[in-house]
């Protein structure tokens, strides 16, 4: 995945995304900026910091879908976090760190995963061994020749069972496997942790053995599974493998960063802890060190997306080292007519194919005129104008305005194909967008 060009990034994001282009451009610069870096020899590399980006656009016009259909896409390490869930340091709640904590946890699974598919057939023989062993147990040491032969053909027999799913109703015990210190972060800092850890490994320590559970044999699969992997592999390499990834590739996406900055105008009573957020944002975005419970993790090279609506504050109502920190910015644009009708037609699970696809369940076969279509995202446009501009969500509202009365008796018209005309759209909103308080109201 880190091989994609810019050009390829956008074309993947194009898939769901409809325009923006701008944002998505500068996206695919900066992570393909990484990939740069990464050929570089090392002295040089360590000079080149990431530019972080601001993403400025009104609500629902992409900037949160872009970030899902990233972290989709991208095997880095890359969360989503919400800047107004954080407190200061001292405050109650979670501090500003522990976002990196998240990352880490995130990059552990995925190394973990990738590692688990890189050693796929190690991992079923260990678990079809493990389960066979316990429906058939194992024969003495003592046993002769003739014992042996007929073992290992019932061995086969069974592993032929296994592979067809005909063993998986029988009941048989497991052990538990002894993790579940895993992605677990309890918002509390470091030294929380650490005592944490220390208690989880007492504990372990203590029933070394683990539990055992009785369970079918398809669901001890999956417990196995987990098993395979701390078996299989070594821990701390892991971990290793996992801040590498953290700190050359990881993304944090912060989004809302809108809702911390202090507008300047209003001198009202404003939450003190909001400039307290953003300036223990401040070495994390410049680069320090996080404790983790993966180790010490390194912020320098990890690359940060903020964005936000920014209605009520402007970027620079953010503390100005805040600001220098974010600097390159794109704004989003407003969605025009174009763009909805687009939007509702064009992303591989568009809005209308979800439609479709639900009323299908009840054996309805959905059918839009291509007018209809062209006269929703007009409705959409013209409510979006007349009252608050809440981008493409408005389309959503509108949908269900139509479709109300056809999702509710659908039962009824099961194998029947219903066409939504052009006719049928205006008459349920026509009026309604006509007058400003209904649109206020309905939709
Ligand atoms: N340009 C677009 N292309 C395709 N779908 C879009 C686009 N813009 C918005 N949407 C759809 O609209 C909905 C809201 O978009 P999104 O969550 O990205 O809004 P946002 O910009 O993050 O708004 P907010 O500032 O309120 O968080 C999503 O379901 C998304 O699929
Ligand atoms: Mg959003």
């Amino acid at each position: 995945m880190e091989h994609l060009t810019p050009k390829e990034i956008v074309q993947f994001l194009d898939q769901y995304v409809i325009g923006q282009n701008d944002a998505k451009k500068t996206i695919a610069i900066a992570l393909r900026n990484r990939y740069r870096r990464m050929q570089l020899s090392e002295d040089i590399q360590n000079d080149v910091i990431p530019k972080n980006i601001l993403m400025i656009g009104s609500t629902g016009v992409g900037k949160t879908e872009i970030a899902r259909r990233l972290a989709k896409m991208m095997e880095l390490p890359f969360i989503k976090v919400e800047a107004s869930k954080y407190t200061e340091v001292g405050f109650v709640g979670r501090d500003v760190e522990s976002m990196i904590r998240d990352l880490a946890s995130v990059a552990l699974k995925l190394t973990r995963d990738s590692e688990n598919e890189n050693n796929r057939e190690k991992i079923e023989a260990y678990i079809e061994n493990k389960i066979i062993e316990k429906l058939l147990p194992p024969l003495p040491p003592t046993a002769n020749e003739q014992k042996h032969i007929e073992y290992n053909a019932t061995f086969e027999r069974m592993q032929q069972k296994f592979s067809r799913g005909e063993l998986d109703h029988l009941i048989i015990k497991v052990e538990m496997p002894s993790g579940g210190t895993d992605v677990f972060d309890s918002g509390f800092g470091p030294q929380v942790i650490n005592v944490q850890e220390s208690i989880s490994k007492v504990l372990g320590g203590l029933n070394k053995k683990g539990k055992e559970k009785e369970v079918t044999v398809k669901e001890a699969k999956k417990i196995l599974e987990i098993k395979a992997s701390e078996e299989l592999f070594d821990e701390d390499k892991l971990k290793e493998i996992a801040i590498a990834k953290v700190e050359k590739g990881g993304v944090v996406f912060i989004d809302e960063i809108d809702k911390i900055a202090v507008s300047s105008g209003s001198q009202s009573r404003q939450d003190p802890s909001k400039e307290g957020v953003q300036r223990d944002l401040l070495p994390i975005v410049e680069g320090s060190a996080v404790h983790t419970k993966l180790g010490m993790i390194n912020t320098d090279h990890i690359l940060f997306i903020a964005a936000g609506a920014f209605h009520l504050t402007k970027p620079s109502d953010l503390i100005p080292e805040l600001q220098g920190r974010f600097p390159l910015r794109v704004e989003l644009d407003s969605l025009t007519q174009e763009i909805l009708y687009r939007i509702l037609t064009e992303p591989k699970n568009s809005l209308i194919r979800q439609y479709q696809a639900l009323l299908n369940v009840e054996g309805v076969d959905l059918v839009f005129e291509e007018a209809a279509l062209r006269a929703i995202a007009h409705y959409s446009f013209v409510a979006n104008e007349k009252t608050e501009d809440i981008g493409a969500r408005r389309l959503h509202t509108v949908m269900e305005k139509i479709l109300e009365e056809i999702s509710f008796g659908a039962d009824e018209h099961s194998g029947e194909a219903i066409t939504i005309t052009e006719r049928l759209v205006k008459d349920k909103l026509g009026r309604v967008v006509e007058d400003e308080d209904m649109t206020r109201y309905i939709l």
